[in-house]
């Protein structure tokens, strides 16, 4: 490219008074508004120059572009190589949990790499998916949604898929999905969500949703009544780190089978797959999938019954990161100019440790501590990490956070008007990979005793 053409493309960046790549960054189910803005103010061309727009390494975009805002990397053959590996290795169908990273451009990487079931939350999900990838199938698997969203979600974008925990839930899915002459829908497949335990895993899952034990034979029974395939699904909770979670939710997900008596089509392990983060090193994915394919092959249900999986994090953590700028240096804290209310969500409300890396050359080899304050004007805008960088880091110096493509930019608001706007393709490898085949591999204690 040019220099002069170069100078062009940035200056169209920095001056464009809409992001150029604002999909990514808009909340759900807006991207047709933002694909048409697009299109409607005749930026065809500039996005098209933006998806030129590759750079080698994050580092490359700070010597290129100096932004003052924060901005997003993505690296796609990161996601795609994911993909690839759920859709060869796990032992079942793995769907794609929309709510990780909802961005289009990685709806395609996933679809064109062999994830075709997609999990989706809300009627705006559902529209979103729809909108990208019209051939895919869609789960919708809230286990509360308004009548509204389910009937939508059936008669016009062909989902047949739902998941509940209630009695109540189950009433609501079939009255939705009652045509108008009163003919009760044929065709449906409902999962049970079954409540289990989170002990295993960062983030818990265990208080909301799902039924009890208890009470699941019940609603197990009474499903059944109405529903073409039966279904069973659990979610562990977010990043577990062993393989054991699922073992002990499987053995849940037996005993509900034994007590309700019932033929069930579908056992759908939700999500939980880990990846990898500073202080966070899980098993391999292998050692998961194994475990759960054993233990799933025990369960009481007929041979033709299929395994589910529904990662999130897994399938994106490795597909983008942050660069953000030091603002501010305070002793051991770095104002930086992304946060709670952006992309660094997890940092912040649940002290999520990401890995970081300095994208200056000049700096000491010596480490050491620091917390991050974001760019809001609330406290609560703040990091506690610890982030191991150089000690003479300073204002003006550029920081690339990594591992943020699940639950980052997804979570971002745009409060006080600070957060990434742009993002950029990038070549290089993620900070860390579950993927590349060049991890140790560690085994998994406490399934190893199980064998
Ligand atoms: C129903 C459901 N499925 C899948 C996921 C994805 O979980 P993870 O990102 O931990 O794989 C979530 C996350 O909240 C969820 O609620």
């Amino acid at each position: 490219m040019t220099g002069r053409l170069k100078i062009l493309l940035v200056s169209l960046l920095h001056h464009s008074p809409t992001p150029l790549y604002a999909p990514f960054l808009l909340p759900h189910g807006d991207f047709q508004t933002a694909r048409q803005l697009c299109f409607t103010l005749g930026r065809k061309a500039y996005w098209g120059s933006l998806e030129l727009h590759h750079f080698p390494d994050a580092q490359a975009v700070v010597r290129t572009l100096s932004p003052d805002d924060a901005v997003i990397c993505n690296r796609p053959h990161a996601a795609a190589r994911a993909a690839g590996f759920f859709a060869e290795k796990f032992p079942g169908t793995a769907m794609y949990a929309v709510k990780a990273n909802p961005s289009p451009e990685l709806l395609q990487i996933l679809w064109d790499n062999g994830i075709s079931h997609y999990d989706v939350a809300s009627i705006a999900e559902v529209r979103l998916v729809r909108g990208a990838l019209a051939d895919a199938k869609l789960c919708f698997m809230h286990p509360v949604k308004t009548a509204g969203a389910i009937r939508e979600a059936y008669f016009t974008h062909g989902v047949k898929t739902f998941s509940l925990d209630t009695l109540e839930e189950l009433a609501k899915i079939v009255t939705a999905t009652t045509d108008a002459a009163g003919e009760p829908a044929q065709d449906l497949a409902l999962l049970v969500r079954l409540r289990v335990s989170s002990e295993h895993s960062e983030l818990s899952l265990a208080a909301k949703f799902g039924v009890d034990l208890v009470d699941a034979a019940e609603l197990l029974q009474a499903t059944r009544q109405h529903c073409d395939a039966l279904g069973i699904c659990f979610h562990v909770g977010s990043q577990a780190m062993t393989p054991f979670a699922y073992v002990q939710a499987l053995e849940r997900v037996r005993a509900a089978i034994a007590e309700a008596a019932v033929t069930v089509d579908i056992v759908d392990v939700g999500g939980g797959f880990p990846s990898i983060y500073p202080g966070l090193d899980p098993a391999p994915l292998e050692d998961y999938f194994q475990q759960i394919h054993r233990y799933f092959e025990m369960l009481p249900i007929s041979y033709s019954a299929e395994l589910w999986a529904e990662p999130g994090r897994a399938l994106c953590a490795e597909y983008s990161s942050l660069i953000v700028k030091v603002e501010k240096r305070r002793g051991d804290e770095l104002f930086i100019n992304d946060g709670a209310y952006g992309a660094l969500f997890d940092a912040a409300h649940v002290d999520w440790r990401f890995p970081v890396r300095v994208l200056e050359d000049d700096l000491s080899g010596t480490e050491q501590e620091f917390a991050f304050y974001g760019p809001t004007c609330d406290d609560a805008d703040y990091m506690k990490g610890p982030f191991m960088l150089p000690a003479d880091i300073q204002a003006g110096d550029y920081i690339e956070i990594g591992m943020i493509g699940a639950y980052g930019a997804a979570m971002a608001t745009r409060f006080n008007g600070f957060g990434a706007t742009q993002a950029f393709v990038v070549e290089d490898e993620p900070m860390a990979s579950l993927y590349r085949g060049d991890r140790a591999r560690k085994a998994s204690d406490n399934v190893v005793s199980l064998r």
